[in-house]
């Protein structure tokens, strides 16, 4: 297949850390979103799912770790927004 005919994820996060003082919320998270899919993000009281989704929105600035929007790379510990905006 060729490199334009790929289909590439919407969102991609890459080794997502995050920790609140001495608590490690997200250790080397790996997530990515394909178009049309539904994804549903499970995990016990505590695990990080807000966190994570915190960080994708922006609300929350990662530790460390990569975000790309649309192949886009987001700027370390800047606002999704910024990304998305530029993209529209
Ligand atoms: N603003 C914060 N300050 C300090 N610790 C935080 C903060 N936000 C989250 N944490 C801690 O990070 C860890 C992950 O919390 P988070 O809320 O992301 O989990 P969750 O999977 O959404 O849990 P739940 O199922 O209860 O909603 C927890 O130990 C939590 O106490
Ligand atoms: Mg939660």
């Amino acid at each position: 297949m060729s490199q334009q005919n790929q289909i590439k994820p919407i969102v991609q996060m890459r080794d997502i850390n995050k920790s609140f003082g001495a608590i490690k919320a997200l250790d080397g998270v790996n997530f990515h979103l394909m178009p049309g899919e539904i994804v549903g993000l499970v995990g016990d009281n505590s695990a990080g799912k807000s966190t994570l989704m915190k960080i994708l929105s922006g609300a929350y600035t990662r530790d460390s770790g990569e975000i790309y929007m649309e192949a886009e790379r987001s700027i370390s510990t800047t606002r999704m927004t910024a990304v998305t905006g530029a993209s529209r």
